[in-house]
């Protein structure tokens, strides 16, 4: 049987994605989680032996064992970003991983597209020049690869063996830092970039220790000859730049679109699409967000999810969950299943509202989104003494099963591997 599963996140990002990917993986059994969109803007968390670990690039499935890490062609890959994530894998768990398993269980695609240092300092360039209008970026570089990429001047993972590799990216850094310096001199002047780009280098040599191949080539070879794979989306659907909030999003697909794209994987092989979704709505950077509190509702919610963003640090904005844009997500990528996370970040409140409409019938979460709630009685813990889910809380799981006619199958519980209730 040939299967492919994908994980999306539903909202705008930071839903939980790394746990909530390794625990499905245990589940399933994949033979190898493929990262297809994004770069360094992403970052899962996961807590293993007790230990707090943050992914940007590396697959969620590292810790699983005897699977395939793929970064698929979709990816923009930052190398001085990859090789501190790697040493700090093995630094940590030294008792787990060594280079040589590491280069086994990495494949890393042959068209990535590689983030320069001043793909990062175009990045904050580009948010100054648009000043109030700015979105509030990650500032990794992420859209300015994608820039090169689809201006066909990129420089892909695959040309780093090339004799005239080095050349061709220091003319196109230059040329970047040039740009800059026309119009921001200070934000070029106060930087060592001889330094950044021989950094930049020396981490471009320790990626060439690994395999880069056509990774769409053998994703469907492996597929077709039984294995199972998993698709792990970064960021959230409404971050999506096409189908998301325009132009507050990032630079990718994050709908299921972008898995095919971003891997290569053919849609003949495509099973199960998880929607994966917070039980309350949260966004970094700047764009609409319908059900925002600026009240005590949404600090509480804030401290108590501990929403402060695991790439930048940001404060997170915090909301009522908004199943207006869950619908939307779920019809436009094919949703089949849904995953709640942090639903324990609610418990003890006396009441939980959840959007249920926009005012005049309106569709999208815009400027013009005026949510309608119900309002939901509240729980003190999702299972009661009799071990089985709280009264309240299972009408809240319920509503919101009706409502976009899919079953959550899966609810974590906490930041722990084993916090989780299957269903
Ligand atoms: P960029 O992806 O760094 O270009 O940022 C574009 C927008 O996407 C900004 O509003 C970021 O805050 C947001 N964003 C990018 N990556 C993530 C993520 O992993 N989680 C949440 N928001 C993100």
């Amino acid at each position: 049987m040939t299967k492919a599963d994908v994980l999306l996140g539903l909202q705008w990002g930071d839903e939980g994605k790394g746990k909530a990917i390794d625990a499905i993986s245990i589940k399933n059994n994949y033979d190898g989680a493929i990262r297809f969109q994004g770069g360094p803007n992403a970052g899962h968390t996961l807590e293993f032996d007790g230990k707090k670990t943050v992914l940007h690039i590396i697959p969620s499935n590292i810790f699983n064992e005897n699977c395939k890490s793929v970064i698929g062609n979709g990816i923009v890959l930052d190398p001085v970003i990859f090789m501190q994530e790697i040493s700090n894998l093995i630094q940590n768990f030294s008792y787990l991983f060594t280079i040589d398993e590491l280069k086994n269980k990495i494949i890393i695609s042959n068209k990535c597209h590689i983030i320069l240092p001043s793909h990062k300092i175009l990045d904050k360039y580009q948010e100054q020049k648009k000043g109030k209008d700015k979105c509030g970026t990650t500032g990794k570089g992420i859209g300015p690869t994608y820039g090169d990429k689809i201006s066909r001047v990129g420089l892909r993972s695959g040309d780093i063996l090339n004799t005239d590799f080095e050349l061709k990216a220091k003319n196109l850094y230059y040329e970047h830092l040039s740009i800059v310096t026309n119009k921001y001199p200070e934000m070029v002047l106060e930087l060592d970039v001889k330094q950044l780009f021989t950094q930049w280098l020396d981490a471009i040599n320790f990626l060439k220790k690994f395999t880069i191949i056509d990774t769409a080539i053998y994703l469907n070879k492996a597929i077709s000859n039984g294995k199972k794979y998993l698709g792990e989306g970064a960021q959230g659907f409404f971050l999506d730049l096409d189908h998301g909030t325009y132009p507050m999003v990032t630079a990718s697909n994050t709908s299921i679109g972008g898995f095919f794209n971003g891997s290569g994987v053919s849609p003949k092989h495509l099973c199960n699409v998880y929607g994966l979704f917070k039980a309350y709505t949260t966004r970094v950077g700047e764009g609409p967000f319908p059900t925002e509190l600026f009240d005590a509702t949404g600090k509480l919610l804030q401290t108590q999810g501990n929403e402060f963003g695991s790439t930048t640090g940001r404060p997170r904005r915090c909301g009522w969950l908004d199943l207006v844009m869950l619908k939307y997500a779920c019809t436009i990528s094919g949703v089949t299943e849904l995953i709640m996370s942090k639903a324990d970040v609610l418990n003890g409140m006396p009441t939980i509202k959840v959007c249920i409409a926009y005012q005049n019938d309106y569709g999208f979460p815009d400027e013009k989104a005026k949510p309608i709630y119900k309002a939901f009685k509240g729980w003190k813990t999702l299972i009661d003494e009799k071990g089985i889910l709280s009264k309240n809380f299972l009408h809240y799981i319920k509503f919101i099963e009706e409502y976009l006619n899919l079953p959550i199958t899966i609810i974590s519980t906490g930041p722990n591997r084993n916090d989780i209730i299957w269903r």
